[in-house]
């Protein structure tokens, strides 16, 4: 499981934390940036993770911005890309039961690190449930095309 990880100034130090307990725990990622606590346009990062996953390069993104909003919508305008912001544990276990996201948007401001690893444990380990939510999440794919 390789997962590509990006965030802004305001999600950086959020970043900079999750990709510490990757470290830890052997989790395959790459790091998108930004690289330092300069202030930039989340749009360039909410992209970049979102066209490395659909591309196939990663299983999984992790995007993050101030609260998460500006990054999830960027995410979400590239085709095959199902961000999900999150702020709970059940919201991130159903964004994969239900949504089939393939991306974890988070708030750097809004988020704690704890919270934000219990979320991504999650994420990374809850399987989408098919059936009737394929047909759901299929009908969001009818809508770009894909
Ligand atoms: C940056 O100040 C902030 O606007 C950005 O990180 C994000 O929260 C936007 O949605």
């Amino acid at each position: 499981m390789s997962i590509a990880i990006a965030s802004d100034h305001a999600g950086f130090e959020l970043k900079e934390q999750i990709i510490q307990y990757f470290e830890k725990r052997e989790i395959e990622y790459k790091d998108y940036g930004v690289y330092e606590n300069t202030r930039v346009d989340y749009p360039d990062y909410g992209v970049k993770v979102a066209q490395k996953v659909v591309a196939g390069e990663h299983e999984k993104g992790v995007v993050i911005c101030g609260t998460g909003i500006g990054v999830s919508i960027t995410a979400n305008k590239i085709k095959g890309a199902r961000a999900a912001l999150c702020c709970c544990d059940y919201m991130a276990e159903m964004a994969r039961k239900h949504n089939d996201a393939n991306i974890l948007a988070l708030g750097g401001r809004t988020t704690t690190i704890d919270l934000a690893i219990r979320m991504i444990d999650i994420f990374l380990k809850t399987h989408f449930e098919g059936g009737r939510h394929a047909v759901r999440v299929d009908k969001i794919h009818s809508l770009t095309g894909r």
